[in-house]
C-alpha cells in the first residue's frame, strides 16, 4: 500500500459512501424520466437486465481494480498496462464534464427547497420551471445571458461540495455520507409512504409496474437502460475505481458491491414508485391518464412535483421540502464522489496535497460549471451535455476497460477473480468471466455504434448544430485531448 495514501476509517464507511456515491440525481431526478419516457413499466425489465449483465459485473471489476493497485484511474489502469493510463484519464475528465453540469441540477434542487415553502411556482409550475425560474432562451444557438438568480446558489453548491473534499476521505467525505445518507432515508421514506396514499396513486404504480413488451422490441428502450445503469451505479467513469483504492488490503469486495447495487436500485425503484404513484395522484384528480398529466423530460422533477404538491392542500410546504431536500441531500454526496476523481487522479500523478489538487480541481470546474449553468441556457446544456456524456464518455470508457482485460489481458482478468475472491464472501467465477467477456462487450458495443450513428445522422433533440458540436461533441473532444495529454505528462 503506498504511504501515507488516505483510507476508510471501516469497510461499512466505505459502503455507505459508495452508496452515497450511487445515489444521487440519476435515483431521484433522471430514472423516473428515462423510465417514463422509455415506456414507463417497460423500462423496468430492460433495466434489471442491464444491472445483471452490465452493471453489477463492471462493479466488481472497478473495485478490483482500485483495490489492487491503490490508485485513481490513471494510476491504476497504468499498473494494468502502460498505455491504458489514457483510458483513465478519459475517465477523469468525464467526471469533470459531469461535475458541470450535475451542479446546475443540483442548484435547481437548492432552489426549490426554498421555493416548496409558499409554493413560488404558483398555479403554473412548467411556466414558472422554464421561463420564470431557468429564464429558458427561446433563440436556438448560444444566449449567455447571466441569470443572478442562478448564479449565488451555484456558487453555494460549490462552496459546500469543496469544503467537504477540502475535509478529505474520511473527515469529509466519509462523515459527510454518515450524516447525509441516514437523513435522506428518513426523508425519502416519508415522502414514498405519503405519495402512496394520495388518491389515484394506484393507478400510477399500475403505469409503472406494467410491462409494456411492445416497448421492449425498441432497442433505443435498451440504449437507455443501459446508459443509465452506469451512470446511476456510478461504475464506468472511475468513481468506484477511485472510493476502492482507499480501502484496506482485507475487504469483502463482493458482499460490499451487492450491498451498494441492491441499495441502489431499491432506492431508484422508490423513486420511480414516489414519482409515479403521485402522477396517478395527479391523473386521478384531473380525470385522465397518467401519460396525459405532465410532459416527461428532463423538467419531470421540477414540475410534476410542483404541480402535485400545489394540489396537495394542507401539509404541501412540507412535502415539497422533503423532495427537494432529498433531491439535493443525495445530488451532494454524488457530487463529492465524482469531483473526488481527478482531485484523487492528480494526487496519485503529480503528489499534489489535497488542498493543491481540490483547489485546482474545484476552482477549475467550478468556475466553468457556475459560468455555463448561471445562463439562460443552462436546460439546453444540461440535457444535451448529460445526453452525450453518458452515452458515448461513459459507456465507452466501460467498453475499453472490459474489453482491455477480458479480451485483450486474459490474464489481468484471472489475478482480479482470484484477488476478489481471497478477500470476498461471495465467489466469482464463470458467470461473471462469461458476462464480461461475451454478454457486455457484445451489448455495450452495439449501443454505443447505434447511439452514434442515430447522433450522426439526426443529432440529438430538435437543438440546433452548433449547441450540439460546441457542447455535445465538444465535451467528447474535450476528454479525448485532456486524457492524450494528460498522459503525457511525466509524473
Ligand atoms: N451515481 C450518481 C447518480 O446516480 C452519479 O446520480
Amino acid at each position: 500500500m503506498t504511504e501515507n495514501r488516505e483510507n476508510w476509517s471501516a469497510r461499512s464507511g466505505f459502503i455507505i459512501a459508495a452508496i452515497g456515491s450511487a445515489v444521487g440525481l440519476g435515483n431521484i431526478w433522471r430514472f423516473p424520466y428515462v423510465a417514463y419516457e422509455n415506456g414507463g413499466g417497460a423500462f423496468l425489465i430492460p433495466y434489471l437486465i442491464a444491472l445483471l449483465t452490465a452493471g453489477l459485473p463492471l462493479l466488481f471489476l472497478d473495485y478490483a481494480t482500485g483495490h489492487r493497485s491503490n490508485g485513481a484511474p490513471p494510476k491504476a489502469y497504468r499498473l494494468l498496462y502502460k498505455p491504458a493510463e489514457t483510458l483513465g484519464w478519459w475517465q477523469v475528465c468525464v467526471c469533470m464534464v459531469i461535475a458541470l453540469y450535475y451542479a446546475g441540477v443540483l442548484t435547481w434542487a437548492g432552489s426549490y427547497v426554498y421555493f416548496s415553502v409558499g409554493q413560488t411556482w404558483g398555479s403554473d409550475p412548467e411556466k414558472f420551471f422554464f421561463n420564470t425560474f431557468l429564464q429558458t432562451s427561446s433563440a436556438s444557438g448560444f444566449d449567455f445571458t447571466f441569470i443572478r438568480h442562478l448564479f449565488w446558489p451555484l456558487v453555494a453548491v460549490w462552496a459546500v461540495v469543496l469544503m467537504i473534499l477540502y475535509g478529505g476521505v474520511k473527515k469529509g467525505v466519509e462523515l459527510s455520507n454518515k450524516i447525509f445518507m441516514p437523513l435522506l432515508i428518513i426523508l425519502f421514506s416519508i415522502l414514498v409512504i405519503q405519495a402512496l396514499r394520495l388518491p389515484g396513486a394506484a393507478q400510477g404504480l399500475n403505469a409503472f409496474f406494467t410491462p409494456n413488451w411492445s416497448a421492449m422490441m425498441d432497442y433505443k428502450v435498451w440504449l437507455a437502460a443501459y446508459g443509465h445503469i452506469f451512470f446511476s451505479l456510478s461504475v464506468g467513469f472511475g468513481i468506484m475505481v477511485t472510493y476502492a483504492s482507499y480501502l484496506k488490503p482485507k475487504t469483502n469486495l463482493t458482499g460490499s458491491g451487492l450491498i451498494v447495487g441492491l441499495a441502489n436500485s431499491s432506492f431508484e425503484i422508490l423513486a420511480g414508485i414516489g414519482v409515479f404513484a403521485a402522477l396517478g395522484f395527479m391523473a386521478h384528480a384531473a380525470g385522465t391518464s397518467v401519460k396525459d398529466v405532465v410532459s416527461g423530460g428532463i423538467g419531470l422533477a421540477f414540475i410534476a412535483f410542483p404541480k402535485l404538491i400545489s394540489s396537495l392542500g394542507p401539509g404541501a410546504d412540507l412535502f415539497g421540502l422533503l423532495f427537494f431536500t432529498s433531491l439535493l441531500v443525495a445530488g451532494i454526496t454524488s457530487m463529492v464522489s465524482i469531483l473526488q476523481v481527478p482531485i484523487a487522479a492528480l494526487q496519485d500523478k503529480l503528489h499534489w496535497s489535497r488542498k493543491r489538487a481540490v483547489t485546482v480541481v474545484g476552482g477549475s470546474t467550478g468556475a466553468v460549471s457556475i459560468f455555463l449553468f448561471s445562463t439562460a441556457n443552462a436546460i439546453k446544456l444540461v440535457d444535451i451535455i448529460d445526453h452525450f456524456i453518458n452515452n458515448i464518455g461513459i459507456v465507452s470508457g466501460a467498453l475499453v476497460s472490459i474489453v482491455m482485460v477480458s479480451w485483450f489481458k486474459r490474464t489481468l482478468m484471472q489475478q482480479f477473480e482470484i484477488h476478489i475472491n481471497s478477500i470476498s464472501t461471495i465467489q466469482l467465477g464463470r458467470t461473471w468471466e462469461f458476462t464480461l467477456t461475451v454478454i457486455t462487450p457484445v451489448v455495450l458495443l452495439s449501443t454505443l455504434l447505434l447511439t452514434l450513428s442515430a447522433l450522426l445522422r439526426q443529432g440529438y433533440g430538435d437543438y440546433s448544430l452548433s449547441l450540439q458540436l460546441c457542447f455535445g461533441w465538444g465535451s467528447i473532444i474535450f476528454c479525448i485531448l485532456g486524457a492524450i495529454a494528460m498522459s503525457k505528462v511525466k509524473d
